[in-house]
Parts: structure tokens; C-alpha cells; sequence
């Protein structure tokens, strides 16, 4: 027990704010020892003793080895980089900076492959949709050392929806929910359809600027005045991500993904696309859009709510397309969006 605390303390110690984003490669020319010396001064990172420094020291030599055969492989469509994420062991990233629990049962429900949803006739989807360019996102988010991913999706979807249908672009309380679900867990994990459930029955969210994130779970104050309301949420049929184009073409969506891989978490730019990635949810984002580049490759456009200095400016651009019918890295499987 001791030592868990010691490992806790050790790791607040890191502020890991966005800070610095340089993009320039001066960070790959220095020695390992030199360059976590540099990252360390990057995400404003003090390690409590030598001990742990050499520990992390390990887990951040073993990162930006990877990130650096990688990056030299030039047949990939996105490069990765060190970030804030490139101290810490696969364990303690799970369960701090995702925080998806799929509801028991759904991956085996056959009827959620053939459900009937509100977007189901849409006929002209278009070649690219940027929900960033109509306005209907807010800036990005960042979930900190807290497993609620699953909260900051639900908002953004709901910050979509209400944008659409109102015309008005209001950053919604993810802290609201993270107090207040009581069917999810706080920063210990939770999902979209409980906290649409939640919205719904509390006929409403207020704003993130009246109840502000805090990264920790706090005790529920439902005092705040109402600043969205949702009537319901619609599930995307599974594994068909034209009908996930449909559902995008209308409004952001909430997905389950797995973003648990050493490239999705230094993710850096490009066109994400991973053979190692499973299709455990494990991650909750929100798409936010869909195009194709320049080279020909179709993609989707996540939101995530890792921060700015993560990927594009806090965005991703993934495979769009895939053989596999649960979509690249199983972002096809659950998805979900609120209705006005
Ligand atoms: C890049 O792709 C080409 C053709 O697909 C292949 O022959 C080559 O080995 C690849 N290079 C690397 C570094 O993977
Ligand atoms: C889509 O079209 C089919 C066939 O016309 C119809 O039965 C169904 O109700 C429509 N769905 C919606 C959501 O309007």
C-alpha cells in the first residue's frame, strides 16, 4: 500500500499541463538521458528521488525508442512523439487517462446491429464534414489524471446537438456528470448511455463555466441552473460505419474505441491506422467529422479529451473505411448520439 502512494505522489508531481507544443525535431537530436531531461522540462515534470527518475527514465527510453523507429518508417501515414503520456507504464495510462466500462452484455446484443435510427434515409453524406467549421465544438478538453472519458464525450456530443438545434455553442459541465452519475464511476470509468440516461432524467446540464472540471470526483451540487436538455440518445447499428457516416453527417457522435496502444497514446499527426490496435473499448471520443486526404486515404475526425499537445491540436485523424467491420481500432462498435 505504501508504495502505491509513493507511486501516486510520484506522478502529481508531473504536472503534465499542454505547455510547450514544440514541433520542431530538436528533441530527437540529444542522447536519451539529455532528452528526458527536455521532456521533463516540457510537461513541467519533477520526480520526487532519484529512484523513481531512474524508473521512469527506463519507461521513457523504451517510448521514445519507439516513437523514433517508428517515425523512421516512412510508408506510415501519421509519425508519432514523446508527450505526457511517455513516462508512464501501460497500467497506470489505462487507468488514468481513459475510463470507458461498456455496458455488460452489449457486445453480444444482436439488436444493436440492426437498429433503427433517426438518420437511418440520410442520402447525401458529402465528400467531408468538419463539425469544428459549423461551430458545434468546443475547444478541446482535457480529462487529466481522471478515467471519465466517458463524460467528456457525452458533452461534446451533447454540446453538438444542442448547437445544431439551438444555434448556440455552450461548453457543458463534464464535472456535472462525474458528481452526479450515479450509474457511472466517477473518474473510475462510466459510459455515454448512462450519462445520456442522466441528462434525461435530469432534464438537463449546466454549463461548464457554473460547475468547472475539477479532475476528482466531488460531491453532486444540483443547484445549477439548466443549460441543455437532450429527449433522448439513438444507438448507431454496430459494426457498419456507413451508418456511422450517415450518423455524422447529422451531428457528432460518441464512440468507444481502443485507445490503449503505445501509438495512439503518442499519437502526433496524420492519418492514424494501426494493425496492433484491438477492438476492446477501452476509450470514449467523439467524432466530429470525416474527409479525405490529400493522398487519397478517407478518414474520420475524432475529438479527444487528452488536451491540445496531443495529436492534431487535441484531434485525430483515423483510418476511415477498414476491412474489419468494427471500424480501425473497434471505433464502429458503440456509438451513440443525443437527440434535441
Ligand atoms: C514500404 O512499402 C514498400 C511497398 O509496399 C515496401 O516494399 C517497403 O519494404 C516498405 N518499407 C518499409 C520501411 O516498411
Ligand atoms: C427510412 O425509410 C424507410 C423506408 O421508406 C422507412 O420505413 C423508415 O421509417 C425510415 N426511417 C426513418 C427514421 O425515417
Amino acid at each position: 500500500m505504501a508504495s502505491v502512494n509513493f507511486l501516486i505522489l510520484a506522478i502529481i508531481l508531473c504536472s503534465r499541463t499542454s505547455g510547450a507544443t514544440s514541433r520542431d525535431g530538436g528533441l530527437f537530436e540529444a542522447s536519451a538521458v539529455e532528452k528526458h531531461e527536455q521532456w521533463m522540462s516540457r510537461f513541467h515534470c519533477v520526480y520526487s528521488n532519484d529512484a523513481e527518475k531512474a524508473r521512469r527514465f527506463e519507461i521513457f527510453k523504451k517510448n521514445l525508442k519507439f516513437v523514433e523507429s517508428f517515425n523512421m518508417n516512412t510508408n506510415k501515414t501519421y509519425k508519432l512523439d514523446v508527450n505526457k503520456f511517455s513516462d508512464l507504464t501501460d497500467e497506470e495510462f489505462q487507468a488514468r487517462y481513459m475510463g470507458l466500462l461498456v455496458p455488460e452484455g452489449t457486445s453480444s446484443l444482436d439488436s444493436y446491429k440492426t437498429v433503427s435510427f433517426r438518420h437511418e434515409n440520410v442520402s447525401e453524406t458529402g465528400e467531408s464534414m468538419d463539425w469544428r467549421q459549423e461551430g458545434a465544438v468546443t475547444s478541446v478538453k482535457n480529462q487529466g489524471h481522471c478515467g471519465c472519458c466517458w463524460a467528456f464525450s457525452t458533452v461534446a456530443a451533447v454540446e453538438g446537438i444542442t448547437k445544431i438545434s439551438k444555434g448556440e455553442l455552450v461548453s457543458l459541465s463534464v464535472q456535472q456528470l462525474v458528481d452526479c452519475n450515479t450509474e457511472s464511476y466517477g473518474c473510475g470509468g462510466g459510459n455515454t448511455v448512462n450519462a445520456f440516461n442522466y441528462i434525461i432524467k435530469n432534464q438537463g446540464i449546466t454549463t461548464e463555466d457554473s460547475y468547472p472540471y475539477q479532475t476528482s470526483q466531488q460531491t453532486c451540487d444540483s443547484t445549477h441552473s439548466i443549460a441543455a436538455t437532450i429527449s433522448a440518445y439513438e444507438t448507431v447499428p454496430q459494426n457498419d460505419e456507413e451508418a456511422l457516416l450517415k450518423a455524422v453527417s447529422q451531428q457528432p457522435v460518441s464512440v468507444a474505441i481502443d485507445g490503449s496502444g503505445d501509438a495512439f497514446r503518442q499519437y502526433f499527426g496524420g492519418i492514424f491506422e494501426d494493425e496492433n490496435c484491438g477492438t476492446d473499448g477501452t476509450h470514449t471520443v467523439t467524432v466530429v467529422g470525416y474527409g479525405t486526404s490529400k493522398e487519397g486515404i478517407k478518414y474520420w475526425l475524432l475529438k479527444n479529451s487528452w488536451g491540445k499537445s496531443w495529436g492534431e491540436n487535441g484531434y485525430m485523424r483515423i483510418k476511415r473505411g477498414v476491412d474489419a467491420p468494427e471500424g480501425m481500432c473497434g471505433l464502429a462498435q458503440f456509438a451513440y448520439y443525443p437527440l434535441a
